[in-house]
């Protein structure tokens, strides 16, 4: 099942079900929300509803929300599955179902719509937590025993992996996340959901958003009791096209090509160069809808993001080979792959070719140079035989040749 079907799939179950389909929004979030510089869930542009502080478009809604995680930057090539920029699948429900409906559809759409095995299902639902003063979710645990799920698949996991709020307020609740298991040979033998291998894919997020948090920690009721839900639509395209990782997925693997027939390298062919092309192919279509959104490089705030990803991509690029100027190529062949689905990426194709020609160029030779210093001092060092560079050097390359820090620090790691 490719990309286009599996959203087609998901928004014609919910509007059979009487729910309203509406556009993302904005990866820039509204004034109305200064807690992000960038939207991270499909339900920062729905905290008024939530809150009742503004009328949902209808009470069942559902859409596909561009969202871009600036948390996960350091961790995208390491792994199959993680990526800053994403497409999140989401059903809502203001003050209208809620746990029972909820549930029942994730399940049927899980198994019927997407066709999964329901004994590859795992879910998990919320433990408990002291400090809110709450219980395990039972309900939720009822629910999905009449589900039919066994007990040994209903995972109780605490606050930090199954009570979602976005920000340290706001609007939150107890989530039950469903998972999938690719099987044993991802993982370690006893893994269960919530641990950190590929065995267990996290594809969709069951919010029951019930409270407001408060600045010091106390929870109130929020005026209805809401449901917000998150699918990611690429995990689900790697189990659904039986991939090992986000990055083969028809959304991504054009842009490794790319990487591939630029390069003349293999992907899978030595672990950096996979990792590079993963940053290459994540980096610079994040920066490619960040751009079509009106963000543009700079060095604060989402403009410092923006440049912080093109000149992640540029550094990669450099190691796999790549001849300057080639982001602007990565930017193309975004636009061909999501274009359809997202007509602002061909309505600014100009302006996107123009910041990212620019800042690569501006770069360029910062990167070029700084590079040479920072090899120097490894070579110094391991001479030396040390395990560090000084910080005096780091500041050097920052402070005279504009080489960011935080790039000398992943280097150096790496
Ligand atoms: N808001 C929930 C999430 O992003 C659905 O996981």
């Amino acid at each position: 099942m490719r990309a286009p079907q599996i959203r087609d799939t998901y928004l014609s179950y919910f509007a059979e079900r009487n729910h309203k389909i509406i556009p993302s929004a904005s990866l820039v979030p509204s004034v109305h929300d200064p807690s992000v510089l960038l939207t991270t869930a499909g339900m920062q542009p729905f905290k008024p509803y939530f809150l009742g502080q503004e009328e949902p478009p209808a009470r069942r809604v559902a859409d596909v929300q561009k969202c871009f995680r600036t948390t996960d930057i350091e961790s995208v090539g390491n792994t199959a599955r993680h990526l800053t920029f994403f497409e999140m699948l989401g059903n809502w429900s203001f003050g209208d179902y809620f746990k029972e409906e909820s549930i029942q559809m994730g399940w049927e759409l899980s198994t019927e719509g997407f066709g999964f095995d329901p004994e590859l299902i795992w879910v998990s639902v919320f433990g408990g937590d002291e400090e809110l003063g709450l219980g395990p979710d039972e309900e939720a645990i009822e629910i999905w025993r009449a589900q039919g799920l066994p007990d040994e698949r209903i995972v109780r996991l605490p606050r930090s992996e199954n009570f979602w709020q976005a920000g340290p307020t706001g609007p939150c609740g107890p989530c039950s996340e469903l998972y999938f298991d690719r099987g044993e040979e991802l993982g370690r033998p006893g893994d269960r959901p919530g641990d950190d291998t590929d065995r267990f894919v996290e594809y969709w997020n069951h919010v029951f958003m019930t409270y407001d948090l408060a600045e010091d920690g106390t929870l109130s009721p929020l005026p209805m009791k809401n449901i917000d839900t998150g699918m990611g639509l690429e995990r689900m395209a790697a189990i659904l096209q039986d991939v090992p990782s986000v990055f083969e997925t028809d959304v991504l693997r054009p842009l490794i090509d790319l990487s591939e027939e630029m390069s003349g390298r293999g992907y899978g062919s030595d672990p950096s160069v996979t990792r590079a092309m993963r940053i290459v192919a994540d980096h610079s279509r994040g920066m490619t809808f960040l751009i079509a959104d009106g963000v543009v490089p700079s060095n604060e705030d989402r403009g410092y993001i923006l440049r912080r990803i093109m000149r992640r991509a540029m550094q990669q690029g450099r190691m796999l080979g790549l001849e300057p100027p080639w982001l602007g190529r990565f930017a193309d062949r975004t636009i061909e792959i999501m274009g359809e689905t997202y007509p602002e990426l061909e309505a600014e194709r100009e302006m996107i070719a123009r910041w990212v020609g620019d800042e690569e160029e501006g770069f360029g030779r910062t990167l070029e140079r700084g590079t040479e210093i920072l090899e120097a001092l490894i070579t110094r060092s391991k001479e030396a035989g040390t395990s560090w560079v000084e910080a005096a050097e780091a500041f050097r390359l920052h402070d005279t040749y504009g080489f960011p820090y935080e790039m000398t620090k992943e280097l150096l790691a790496e």
